[in-house]
């Protein structure tokens, strides 16, 4: 239990209870099978999508709606009386004798008790079905009978969100929701055929695991004039009205009355589905939605779907497991940072209960999630990697952000930005540190079409879109030798510095380092041609000089240059004198002494330290270059200008653990765990998830210092994940073999990790007799030493004992 009682982990159970529903901001669980997918709050608000919330948005959810977070998964328990109240407290905000939520990987469930009746609802996405099913389970522990009305409801939108937006008042007269007597099911159609892929375009159901006893598909009939979800006149009166519309707002609510003798229990399973081909293939598609029906009113059947669901997690989860010492980061390490992994590689930045679901993939962002996803399923990695390199155009460089489930219109107005595609080296290293299978290298990729952003034509190799992405960053190398900057490099904000096309990027200069260093690895280990590999080597080399030579700026690394050819991130600046990019990438790129890379990294912490992680820049820009101009339009403090920016903060763990700086690499790792952070900040300062990382949290020149901003949506925890498991516990995928090369606190005298490895299982104990923070005296497998730190997996099997001893 935290602090103030507000939440509880269950580790065995790797989820959260949550004893508090008006918390300051939604705590959300995401739900997927895949395909359709959904998130929940604590409170219930939150809207299922199927495939892409802009084309297939099934509900709505307010985004600008005061109060907060709504509508959602609402259910309803009406006693005869009229009493109403929700199991997910929204929307009745009923008082209940007793009220939990609980979040687990995939799914959520709700308790709530009145009266002696408790309603456990338990949400989640079926794997094999696209639906999403409302598993209500109803025990009367009163003395005496109840006649109760379980009411499901959902407040379907126009699929196309945008539409629905700005023409959504057209397109109500293109909607139609209709009951269907044999299927017992109410369903909607949308019949605005503009759509991108028409023929994609779903139905949408609800039913029940037994007969309604009413129904309606019109939202405004259920609810009633000027009443909302908490008071509808469908629930009051206890009948749903049976409505449909031939335009208006579609609505899906179901009712299910029951009679409970004292002692007795029932289970209702609403569900919620969605059909692709209800315009064109209208028959065929009721056809199919007949049989999802005939799984979905067996229990078995959602039982096995819910197995099914928590055996994928589990798998996942099972692929690395540590105990180490301090139990809030191994719970972080082995449990909430890779669940958050998976949802970021599913939804990128898009969609949140803040985060409205209109970015699509942005390409750096699923490239680097890719990278915390590879080591446990790098077969997903792989299929993003090679959507990801279909996304680059000929000259090398990518589309910044993509929608491959929207269209061509959404697909317009792309930006250059210098970093985009030399993450993809990083993906490829980490799937091929995981598999060791080289043919990846060879499979055949269309180009993208610049005529339209969305059409691919011809293909090529991937190694050779690989080396397409270095020819794009030679050919587009500024005066001062470093990649120039265009419309950004990671740092989105940098861009205000090179408006005129010139500013140029150090840091994106130092990415460039690790790249083609990753790149002259692979190239070796698979064969290919020694004049690409002599070209890398030039390249490199001539990047390492120039870093060397423009990049210091007498106690640490600068970050850019302007249009102008002014440095960015300098002593001698008023504001931004330092970037904490360039300190850790430094040290990553292998650039520089261990004298500039320590004195950078120590400036950085003088600089930017706060309790919980480094800022990103110091001292925030208030105007740049001169009053007229303000910098980002960011306040400092806020985001990429001054607040802790997450996600670098991983970056500055890598650089700390490589420099052997234990101390301070785990301090910020610790500190920085959401659980630790909260606790450290208060939970109406800080006001998010304790679960799941956020973007940033605003820095001490904001007055809202604390608070934790852009939950959820964040390439943090894919780096976090990577920091804790690779870094500093130090079980590292390499081509040639799992290195192992961990940097922990001196006090530690024994760790373990559980890692699965090119198909066998390591079962690793690392112990530290001489109290050391880096450096592995002896590494056993199976009993026999090895030489150096790197595994061979062909030397191993089935199940290998790894005992490793640090020490100087
Ligand atoms: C959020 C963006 O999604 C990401 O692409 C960017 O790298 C970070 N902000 C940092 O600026």
């Amino acid at each position: 239990m935290n602090d103030n009682n507000t939440y509880r982990f269950d580790d065995e159970k790797r989820s959260i209870e949550i004893f508090r529903s008006d918390l300051p901001t939604p705590w959300i669980n995401y739900l997927s099978n895949g395909r359709l997918h959904a998130f929940v709050s604590q409170a219930g608000g939150g809207f299922a999508w199927w495939k892409s919330p802009i084309t297939y948005r099934m509900m709505h959810y307010r985004y600008q709606n005061v109060p907060m977070d709504g509508p959602g998964f609402y259910t309803y328990v009406r006693e005869k009386d009229g009493t109403t109240w929700s199991p997910t407290f929204r929307p009745c905000e009923t008082p209940l004798d007793d009220w939990k939520a609980e979040h687990h990987p995939g799914w959520s469930q709700f308790t709530g008790t009145k009266n002696g009746v408790t309603a456990k609802l338990k949400l989640f996405c079926a794997m094999d079905t696209d639906a999403i099913c409302y598993d209500l389970e109803i025990i009367n522990n009163s003395n005496e009978e109840k006649e109760l009305d379980l009411f499901a409801y959902a407040d379907l939108a126009q699929l196309e969100w945008t539409t629905d937006l700005f023409y959504g008042y057209y397109i109500q007269s293109q909607v139609t929701t209709f009951y269907d007597e044999e299927l017992d099911a109410i369903i909607y159609r949308y019949q605005h055929t503009p759509q991108p892929f028409v023929e994609d375009v779903p139905l949408i159901w609800m039913a029940a695991d037994r007969k309604m006893d009413s129904w309606s598909g019109d939202r405004d009939k259920f609810l009633g004039p000027y009443r909302y979800e908490q008071n509808p006149i469908g629930v009051e009166r206890g009948d749903c009205g049976n409505d449909t519309i031939e335009c208006g707002h579609p609505c899906a609510a179901g009712q299910v009355k029951l009679t409970l003798k004292p002692g007795e229990s029932d289970r209702v399973v609403f569900t919620l589905g969605v059909a692709p081909g209800g315009l064109i293939k209208h028959k065929e598609t009721l056809a199919n939605i007949k049989t999802d029906l005939e799984t979905f009113r067996s229990h078995d059947a959602i039982d096995g779907q819910f197995a099914k669901l928590t055996a994928w997690w589990d798998n996942h989860l099972n692929k690395f497991d540590c105990s180490i010492p301090n139990k809030d980061i191994e719970r972080q390490i082995k449990t909430w940072s890779p669940i958050q992994t998976v949802h970021n590689g599913r939804y990128s930045r898009s969609t949140s209960w803040h985060a409205p679901g209109y970015r699509g993939f942005g390409y750096r962002d699923t490239a680097t999630d890719m990278v915390g996803v590879a080591y446990r399923d790098p077969k997903w990695a792989t299929d993003m990697c090679l959507y990801l390199l279909s996304q680059q155009f000929e000259d090398g460089h990518a589309l910044h952000t993509c929608y491959p489930e929207d269209g061509p219109a959404m697909s317009r107005g792309a930006s250059k930005h210098a970093d985009d595609h030399l993450w993809m080296p990083m993906v490829v290293y980490a799937i091929l540190a995981e598999t060791g299978d080289y043919s990846l290298l060879d499979q055949e990729v269309p180009w993208l079409s610049p005529e339209d952003n969305w059409t691919t034509f011809g293909s090529d190799s991937v190694w050779t879109h690989l080396m397409r992405g270095v020819d794009f960053t030679e050919n587009n190398l500024g005066e001062k030798g470093f990649p120039l900057t265009f419309d950004g490099d990671w740092n989105d904000i940098i861009l205000r510095f090179s408006r005129a096309g010139k500013g140029e990027s150090i840091f994106c200069g130092q990415q460039y380092v690790i790249i083609l260093r990753q790149l002259l690895e692979i190239g070796a280990a698979a064969g290919k041609p020694q004049a690409d590999l002599d070209r890398l080597r030039h390249c490199l080399d001539k990047m390492v000089l120039n870093l060397e030579t423009h990049a210091w700026d007498g106690e640490y690394w600068r970050r850019g240059f302007t249009d102008e050819g002014d440095i960015v991130g300098t002593k001698e600046a008023e504001y931004g004198k330092i970037f904490i990019n360039p300190q850790s990438w430094s040290v990553w790129a292998g650039v520089g002494t261990d004298a500039q890379n320590n004195s950078g990294m120590d400036n950085a912490i003088k600089y930017t330290a706060t309790d919980f992680g480094l800022r990103l820049v110091y001292p925030g820009f208030k105007t740049y270059p001169h009053d007229p101009d303000p910098f980002t339009g960011y306040n400092p403090g806020c985001a990429e200008n001054g607040a802790v920016f997450c996600q670098a903060n991983g970056w500055v763990i890598i650089a700390l653990s490589k420099l052997g700086r234990s101390e301070d690499a785990w301090k910020i790792f610790g500190d920085m765990v959401p659980h630790t952070a909260l606790t450290k900040i208060g939970l109406e300062r800080y006001e998010a998830e304790p679960y799941a990382y956020a973007s940033n949290i605003i820095g001490p020149e904001n007055k809202r210092h604390g608070w934790a901003n852009v939950t959820q949506v964040t390439g943090t925890a894919a780096w976090m994940d990577l920091v804790g498991t690779q870094y500093l516990l130090g079980v590292r995928p390499t081509l040639n073999g799992l290195e192992i090369d961990p940097c922990i606190p001196a006090d530690w005298k024994e760790y373990s990790v559980t890692r699965e490895y090119r198909g066998a299982t390591y079962k690793i104990s690392v112990s530290n007799p001489d109290g050391v923070v880096k450096g592995i005296k002896e590494i056993k497998v199976n009993g026999q030493i090895i030489k150096g730190q790197v595994i061979d997996p062909t030397a191993v099997s089935g199940e290998a004992a790894v005992e490793v001893v640090m020490g100087a």
